[in-house]
């Protein structure tokens, strides 16, 4: 092994070009793999922002191109040499135009040979690729999202900036509040017994930065959740955070669409169009069974119950009887694509999502198949084809339910299922919208009481402050999520800046005063010396990079993902400690449960 002596790096590999040939350079990285053809030895070195082409052959110094020789992938160099035009150009990297003839070369650090190959399109199973993270994260497709992230969190930054907001870091050993997600607790040494939460987003003390005068704040921060992992939700994930005083919802919606415009600006070199349509919760439910609807393809959910009104159909007239929905869906000109299996198929999807079947027709030239046309009237038959506009060659799908949000969320998992089998969605799309208008309110029947939809801290729409106490399922809250191709990128709400008010919502969600008090007395005082309106949201920063890139999974954004069990493959995250450790926390483990 060597050291760098006096070598420093010039240039970086993915970022010379034709510009640069006839020039001397160093350049620094790993070697991606190296092939001897005999008199001439061809080398990839990769740094992190690309490759070049390394080559030596009969006019290079012997004592090079003896170690050119030794050159295995993996090992860690630094050379320079002259950049030359190739002879033999690529388009598949982005450097395939130029090359660097090694004059000298200087191997750092050998390399074992890894437990797979670093290099993208190979077949790794998950399991060793995150425990073998940092060989992972050398292969370009793992390597670059990571380094893209960076460039968005710069640009954030400097939107904030430039827009007046101050950057505050929050405290992350907090005291833990009820509502939302389970919260990680962390043992207090000095206050056996006590603990400390992690926190699930810094929503308290940005509340408490606008009634400390800092009038816009903004932070990215780190936030813990304590539930099941999905695709897009990590039990450790970063939130872009912000808070700002003397605004309305329509002024952060507008200046979070300025950010979102200059993000795509700059990283991707997308021009997206403002302002995003805001859409009302009960509309976003009704057409896309959803309140993070993907707007990129039809296949719109209406509502047909008008047309049973009276019917003598069993299973519709009971719903109605109850007060419920008909919706359908008419898949247009898909019934040679949705075959009698597949419709199968989207029934267990609707199960799935609580409907208690799914009806359907389908009509083929052959003549139509339906699970429920041979109950109707001929009156009720036209009126529906009408109401959809169905022709041969459609599928109507159907959900009734008494709840009109179980029917839609039904069917717009429906709608989701067959859009993704049948590559309806363009994935270079990229559609947002604000759903605004939500419920303040939703029934937990587990819980038996009313819960804050958002969090407790949310505005009631100033003509639904009255029904607070007497109808809280009637009730809208000032919320707007930002909706990007169906995933909920972020979200955020006007906050109850009236102690007054915040005292009636803590009594509407079932908090006694000295549970409210015990929880959230300091919040409560602070509001009594003053205290601006205000409002904000954050993002999902993973949420937000995962969509830009067009990933599956958050997993592919963030360096050191968590898997499925909660657990950190490379490190071995969580352990167990020393017996010492727990008995200086006063903490003994009953594993039995
Ligand atoms: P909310 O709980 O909606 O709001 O969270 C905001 C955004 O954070 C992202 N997110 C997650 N990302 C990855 N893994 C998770 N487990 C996870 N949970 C949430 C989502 C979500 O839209 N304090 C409020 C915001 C506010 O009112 O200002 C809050 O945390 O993209």
């Amino acid at each position: 092994m060597e050291t760098m002596g006096n070598l420093r790096r010039t240039h970086y590999c993915g970022e010379v070009s034709m510009a640069n040939v006839g020039q001397e350079m160093t350049v620094c990285g790993s070697i991606a793999r190296s092939r001897d053809k005999g008199g001439i030895i061809f080398a990839d070195l990769r740094d992190t922002t690309g490759i070049l082409q390394l080559v030596f052959d009969e006019d290079t110094p012997k004592d090079v191109f003896a170690k050119a020789e030794s050159l295995k992938s993996e090992y860690v160099v630094i050379c320079r040499g002259a950049l030359r035009e190739r002879a033999a150009k690529t388009d598949k990297i982005a450097t395939g135009d130029v090359e660097l003839y090694v004059s000298e070369l200087r191997i750092l650090s050998e390399a074992q040979t890894p437990p797979f190959e670093i290099r993208d399109g190979i077949n790794v199973n998950d399991e060793l690729r995150l425990r073998y993270r940092y060989l992972d994260l050398r292969r370009p497709s793992v390597h670059e999202p990571i380094v893209l992230r960076s460039k968005v969190c710069q640009v954030i930054r400097s939107y904030f900036c430039d827009n007046h907001f101050c950057e505050i870091e929050t405290p992350t050993l907090i005291k833990s509040t009820p509502e939302g997600a389970r919260d990680y607790l962390v043992p207090s040494r000095l206050q056996p017994g006590h603990f400390y939460a992690l926190p699930q987003s810094p929503q308290l003390y940005k509340q408490i930065l606008m009634l400390s005068g800092f009038d816009r704040y903004f932070q990215i921060a780190h936030c813990y959740r304590d539930e099941d992992l999905r695709a897009d939700r990590q039990p450790e994930f970063t939130q872009v955070d912000e808070e700002l005083s003397f605004v309305d919802e329509n002024d952060i919606m507008t200046i979070n669409e300025g950010l979102i415009q200059r993000l795509w600006k700059e990283v991707l070199d997308v021009d997206v169009q403002t302002p995003f349509v805001r859409m009302p919760w009960a509309e976003a439910m009704s057409r896309f069974g959803s309140d993070k609807p993907d707007t990129r393809f039809g296949l719109e959910i209406q509502d047909v119950t008008e047309v049973f009104r009276g019917t003598g159909f069993k299973p519709f007239a009971a719903v109605l009887e109850a007060g419920g929905s008909i919706r359908a869906i008419n898949a247009k000109g898909m019934a040679g694509a949705l075959s009698r299996k597949n419709i199968d198929k989207l029934g267990e999807v609707a199960k799935t999502y609580g409907a208690k079947g799914l009806a359907f027709s389908r009509l083929t030239a052959e003549g139509t198949s339906s699970s429920f046309e041979k109950f109707l009237t001929e009156e009720e038959k036209a009126n529906l084809y009408r109401v959809l506009g169905a022709e041969t060659g459609d599928v109507l799908l159907l959900v009734s339910d008494a709840d009109w949000v179980k029917a839609c969320t039904a069917l717009g998992q429906v709608r989701l299922d067959i859009a993704r089998k049948h590559d309806m969605i363009d994935p270079k799309k990229f559609n947002f919208l604000w759903v605004v208008d939500f419920p303040l309110f939703e029934y937990s029947e587990e819980e038996g009481r009313w819960m804050a939809m958002h969090h407790p801290f949310t505005l009631p729409r100033a003509e639904d402050i009255d029904k607070v106490e007497t109808d809280p399922g009637a009730c809208h809250a000032v919320a707007y999520d930002i909706v990007l191709n169906g995933v909920e990128m972020g979200g955020g709400s006007m906050r109850i800046n009236d102690p007054a008010l915040q005292d009636r919502m803590f009594h509407a969600l079932g908090f006694t005063e000295e549970k409210a008090r015990e929880s959230f007395g300091f919040l409560m005082d602070a509001y009594k010396y003053g205290a601006p309106p205000h409002g904000g949201m954050a993002y999902g920063l993973d949420r937000m990079v995962m969509l830009m890139l067009g990933k599956d999974s958050i997993r592919d954004v963030i360096a050191f993902p968590k898997v499925q069990n909660g657990g950190e493959p490379m490190s071995g995250a969580p352990d167990t400690v020393d017996e010492q450790q727990l008995k200086d926390l006063c903490i003994s483990l009953n594993l039995d449960k």
